[in-house]
């Protein structure tokens, strides 16, 4: 993503910094989330996503850098409502009053009449239970409550911490669906969550974090084409399966040589960008013997771990 960009609906992020006493809970974070996607901000647990958010709407003070929604600090904005829906984690809801007079403690600083309340309930799943205490709502009702909140004003950009957590399988399909209309409409959503696979295919971007520090952003379409085919392929016959690698153009690693470990006593190459169906179809029509022929390719998740990994040993926490 290219820097900078504080347009409409822009949420920017530059240099920003928290330090609780020794713990460095974001450090030097710079990042911009943009209209009309939904961006995964994702990152393991305590790797500074909620403290990020809570600085983006004023809620924790910057050690240094700043946070900015459509180029101005969430304090400066007019009707904060209308412009910004923001769940974060462990939302508090009075538990006497019932879902519905939630959202029209709210409506009157959102702009929302009552008959949105209402739709907005229903758009959420929580139509048959309007007029129930949330004393007695489950986590997943909470969360989808506190989503029917955010939206109250209509605002261009939603900020939603770990918005899946709760959720059944069908609540979050039903929330990707959700998200991506909210997207095509043109608003700004981030979601958070400190998994890759909850997200991956419902997000447009992903913002990665580990121990407050940026790792990668770029489109998901980028992150996936990281992602690698390799195959691991043995034979008895060295030459043979040379002559093979070679016959297709194949990229191969160690082929040919004599292995070191005695356990393994086949000659054996790891090929890219090769499918073990494509290796199996060659050697079969070569009437090459095989001995292996192992997927050892990396996933997203894989990808993902690496990432958060590498940056966490490499922190000095
Ligand atoms: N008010 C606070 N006082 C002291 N330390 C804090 C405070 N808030 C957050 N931290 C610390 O900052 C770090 C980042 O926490 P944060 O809640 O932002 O992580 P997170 O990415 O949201 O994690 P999770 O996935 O568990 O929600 C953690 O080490 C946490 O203990
Ligand atoms: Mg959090």
């Amino acid at each position: 993503m290219e820097l900078p960009d504080d347009g409409p609906g822009t949420v920017s992020v530059r240099n920003l910094t928290k330090h609780f006493g020794s713990v460095h809970a974001v450090q030097d974070l710079s990042f911009d989330i943009r209209p009309g996607r939904v961006t995964g901000f994702l990152g393991p647990n305590g790797s500074g996503k909620t403290t990020t958010l809570r600085m983006l709407l004023g809620l924790a003070t910057p050690t240094s850098g700043t946070a900015t929604i459509s180029g101005r600090s969430y304090a400066d904005i007019p009707q904060p409502l209308r412009e910004v829906g923001a769940a974060l984690e462990a939302t508090s809801f009075h538990p006497g009053r019932t879902g519905l007079d939630h959202l029209r403690t709210y409506a009157p600083y959102a702009g929302a009449d009552d008959a949105r309340c209402v739709g907005l309930l229903e758009q959420v799943g929580l139509g048959p239970a309007a007029r129930r205490r949330v004393g007695g709502y489950s986590l997943g009702m909470r969360q989808r409550l506190a989503l029917a909140t955010t939206l109250l004003g209509d605002p261009q950009v939603l900020l939603l911490d770990e918005p899946s957590n709760g959720l059944d399988p069908e609540g979050i399909r039903w929330l990707r669906g959700f998200l991506r209309h909210l997207a095509a409409l043109g608003k700004t959503v981030l979601v958070s969550s400190h998994m890759l696979s909850e997200v991956q295919q419902s997000v447009d971007d992903v913002v990665i974090i580990a121990a407050g520090r940026l790792v990668h952003a770029s489109s998901m379409a980028e992150l996936s084409a990281l992602a690698s085919t390799t195959t691991l392929v043995a034979s008895p016959d060295a030459a043979g399966l040379k002559a093979l690698v070679a016959s297709r153009g194949w990229t191969a690693h160690s082929l040919g040589e004599p292995p070191d470990a005695p356990t393994t006593p086949t000659p054996s190459v790891e090929l890219d960008g090769v499918t073990t169906a494509e290796v199996g179809a060659a050697a079969f029509a070569a009437g090459l013997e095989l001995h292996t022929l192992m997927d050892k390719s990396e996933g997203l998740e894989d990808i993902f771990l690496r990432m958060i990994a590498s940056d966490v040993d490499g922190a000095a926490r």
